[in-house]
């Protein structure tokens, strides 16, 4: 039996699911006209690389029902290595920025978002990438380019305390971490915000999946992680932003997926 507390946690996540308003009528942040938060987080660096857009050269799958049936987690990878293409892929299909509107408004992007809020900044921690210095990045959507945070010193160690133990994630080519600016869409749902932020994030790692699916790589979606940790490899303050969602990405063989039905299989007796 849950402990009182527990159960009160419970009933309070479920308000935030159930989209309550409470009766409450007081005006958002954006109806009483307060400046609206900047669409992306400003560069954190002065040293920017361009990502490459020729995406046609990628041999993707051409069916795209093909690549709704094969998506799957994949928790292990082959460690060959990958290239800024397809990284460049991963990023313009889960973030990208296709226009402005209005006023520098809103963004419309690859995937949708509650209000056009796009609540979110995507940082990676890049193992293998062919051309890139291995360390942290952060993803400027703006310019289709990233920036280089600094390294992660001891690798595996760091990014397997980052994933709480889940050391099969440390073979992979990147992990993408996505932050939340909660902020941007409290300007204007108030309160009503967090549920669609969560929705929000289902879509984002979702054309994660389909996109790596479409181009032979693999990712699993990671809702275990250590936030502090994460946090503070991408110099997130945990209040006005905080990391939400991580997914390591790698090379994919078909070898590989009778592994992945062991693999799946162990982590059903660990309750996972
Ligand atoms: C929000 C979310 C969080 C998840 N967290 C983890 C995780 O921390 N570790 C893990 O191994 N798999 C994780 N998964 C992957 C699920 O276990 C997986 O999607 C599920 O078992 C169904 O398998 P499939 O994706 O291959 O269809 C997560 C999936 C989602 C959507």
């Amino acid at each position: 039996m849950p402990s009182d507390q527990v159960k009160k946690l419970i009933l309070e996540g479920r308000e935030i699911l159930k989209y309550n308003d409470f009766g409450i009528d007081e005006p958002t942040d954006q109806q009483l006209k307060l400046k609206q938060p900047p669409l992306v987080k400003p560069n954190m660096t002065d040293q920017q690389i361009d990502l490459p857009m020729n995406f046609e050269e990628l041999k993707t799958n051409p069916s795209i029902l093909d690549v709704f049936n094969q998506r799957q987690s994949h928790r292990v990878y082959t460690e060959e290595s990958m290239n800024l293409l397809q990284l460049s892929y991963l990023l313009w299909t889960t973030q990208g920025i296709k226009s402005i509107r209005g006023n520098n408004y809103a963004t419309l992007r690859t995937v949708p978002s509650g209000g056009a809020r796009h609540e979110f900044e995507t940082y990676l921690i890049v193992k293998d990438i062919e051309k890139l210095e291995p360390g942290v990045y952060h993803y400027l959507p703006m310019t289709h380019q990233i920036e280089f945070l600094g390294r992660v010193e001891p690798f595996d160690e760091t990014v397997n305390e980052a994933l709480v133990g889940q050391i099969w994630a440390t073979k992979a080519n990147v992990t993408f971490f996505w932050s939340v600016i909660p902020y941007r869409s409290e300007w204007r749902y108030s309160f009503l915000a967090h549920r669609i932020i969560l929705v929000d994030i289902g879509h984002v790692c979702q054309n994660l999946y389909i996109a790596c699916e479409s181009i032979g790589l693999g990712t699993c979606a990671l809702g275990a992680f250590d936030r502090e940790i994460s946090d503070r490899l991408f110099q997130l303050d945990g209040v006005e932003e905080f990391t939400i969602l991580a997914s390591p990405v790698g090379n994919v063989s078909k070898e590989n997926d009778a592994k992945e039905k062991d693999f799946y299989a162990f982590l059903k007796t660990q309750n996972t």
